[in-house]
């Protein structure tokens, strides 16, 4: 039986070779937007949320194949985030999956629209009849990441997060930012599968518990890498949000609370996974992964 860290290490070279062959090539005078959307994909991302993606179609017994469209889509989507995450109106950084920044790299116009284009091109993929033939299943992988992505979704989320100072800095409010800006991504990568798959009602409910839980404490551990990682490990800047005034598990609980936390959500999530066989074991250990991980 292979690892949890092979198996992330598997979906990661698939995924990174589904990136390479799936997005669009340069070419014409627009060629610099696409170089930089594949700069910023084709940088060693963990591919987390593919992971999930392809562990969720197979407690529905849906083909890798079928699974990597969707989550070459979604990545698609959190590196659009990561690209707009990184610009100077946001969190100013320079360095991201070791490498310079997509407005360092190339220009800060180029990173919005490759961030833009990102976004656009991640719905062509759930669009296409190859991703699935059911329309209507289609048309609910569309709506299902609309709503991941938009105002109730990630990008609300960023907006909280960078007006936290007007906004009571209490844990209601600190969950609710994390939840949105890191946990509707998950919730869509754990729910694809059942999505893909037709699942009912309850399977849907356990993974989307169960993504709740995992994107919050994925969140928590990355707020406790920014205190405890190196720049070096991490591939992006360490020691930046507490002067950057960020709100996180961390400003209000402190260090030892926060990791606390962290574990509880990550055992918590496992437990919505009762009602699946081993074929969620994967998942099971990713809970796990996404609290001991060191970058
Ligand atoms: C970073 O996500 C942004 C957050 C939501 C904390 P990851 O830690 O998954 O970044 P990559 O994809 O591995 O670079
Ligand atoms: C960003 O959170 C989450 C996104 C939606 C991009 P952070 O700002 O903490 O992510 P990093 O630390 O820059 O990766
Ligand atoms: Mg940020
Ligand atoms: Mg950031
Ligand atoms: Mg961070």
């Amino acid at each position: 039986m292979p690892t949890f860290e092979e198996s992330l290490k598997r979906t990661a070279g698939e995924i990174n070779n589904r990136i390479s062959e799936l997005l669009p090539q340069p070419d014409g005078p627009e060629a610099r937007v696409i170089e930089a959307m594949r700069y910023a994909m084709e940088a060693p991302g963990k591919r987390l949320r593919p992971f999930l993606i392809v562990q969720s179609g197979r407690l529905f017994g849906i083909e890798t194949e079928k699974m990597n469209r969707v989550a070459v889509a979604l990545e698609c989507v959190h590196t659009f985030s990561l690209i707009h995450d990184d610009l100077p109106c946001m969190d100013d950084d320079d360095l991201r999956r070791g490498r310079p920044t997509v407005h360092k790299a190339f220009d800060e116009a180029t990173a919005v629209l490759a961030g833009d284009a990102l976004l656009a091109f991640a719905f062509e993929l759930l669009g296409s009849e190859r991703t699935h033939q059911d329309p209507f299943v289609r048309c609910e992988l569309v709506t299902h990441m609309s709503k991941a992505v938009g105002a109730h979704g990630m990008i609300g989320g960023q907006m909280i997060d960078l007006s936290i100072q007007t906004l009571p800095q209490d844990i209601p409010t600190i969950t609710r930012l994390q939840r949105l800006k890191t946990g509707a991504l998950f919730a869509f990568a754990c729910e694809s599968g059942a999505i893909m798959g037709r699942a009912g009602r309850d399977s849907r409910h356990a993974l989307d518990a169960y993504a709740h839980d995992l994107g919050l404490a994925f969140q928590i551990a990355d707020d406790i890498l920014d205190v405890e990682g190196s720049s070096e490990e991490l591939g992006k800047a360490a020691q930046k949000d507490d002067d950057a005034g960020k709100a996180t598990f961390i400003s209000i609980l402190g260090l030892d609370r926060a990791k606390a936390q962290a574990q509880m959500l990550a055992d918590q999530a496992k437990c919505h996974l009762d009602m699946f066989d081993e074929r969620a074991d994967l998942l099971r250990e990713a809970a796990d992964f996404v609290v001991k991980r060191r970058n």
